[in-house]
């Protein structure tokens, strides 16, 4: 949780590093959503918090900002496509998801940043064993959903994703859902490959 200073500043903030699709891409994943949790229940995720997290921090003294999007600053990626083509659904945290076919732009790009990371000291990232590229959809679907409850909701026509920033932000988390508030952006080098 965030806690505030005497002079009114977050002494901490909950931080992670992103990407987030274009508008056309969201409009599609939201309206997967918004279709799977009618029939099965659950959460959905507003169009504008969806993301593809690249690194999860937690809580990290305001005064660690600079350092960490020095490190951001550092990541010498190039810009890649993604093209999503699944749908999944985790029992253990009720997760409805969106994932993306492989892309060796992504591994790198995840790969260089958690070196950046390391580099600028401070705890490593906290990880979801093993690291699983997606896009949470929606949350609290029923436990006994069953991916043929799903399935039918991935759409076809979803534009592939042009991935040519990534940004670091902070989370806010209320009963009314998460706000997420991006503190730096970080561009890509030019020259597509996935
Ligand atoms: P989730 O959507 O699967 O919950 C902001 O909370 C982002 O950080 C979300 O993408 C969230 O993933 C991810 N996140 C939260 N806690 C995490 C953790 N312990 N490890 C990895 N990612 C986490």
């Amino acid at each position: 949780m965030n806690t505030m200073t005497d002079n009114g500043h977050a002494a901490t903030l909950r931080l992670f590093f992103a990407l987030w699709p274009p508008a056309g891409l969201a409009d599609g994943l939201a309206a997967m959503a918004d279709a799977a949790v009618r029939r099965c229940g659950g959460r959905i995720s507003r169009r504008e918090n969806i993301h593809l997290t690249l690194a999860f921090l937690g809580e990290r003294p305001a005064a660690a900002l600079p350092a960490l999007a020095e490190a951001g600053r550092r990541v010498a990626a190039t810009s890649f496509e993604l093209c999503i083509d699944r749908l999944g659904f985790w029992r253990h945290n009720q997760l409805l998801w969106a994932g993306c076919a492989p892309s060796s732009g992504l591994d790198a790009l995840v790969a260089q940043l958690g070196a950046a990371l390391a580099a600028a000291g401070g705890p490593a990232p906290e990880r979801q064993h093993p690291f699983k590229s997606h896009l949470t959809l929606a949350r609290k679907l029923p436990p006994a959903t069953r991916a043929a409850d799903i399935a039918g909701f991935l759409r076809a026509d979803l534009p592939t994703w042009p991935c040519t920033r990534f940004t670091l932000t902070a989370s806010c988390l209320s009963p009314a859902g998460p706000s997420y508030t991006p503190l730096a952006e970080f561009p890509l080098m030019p020259g597509f490959e996935s």
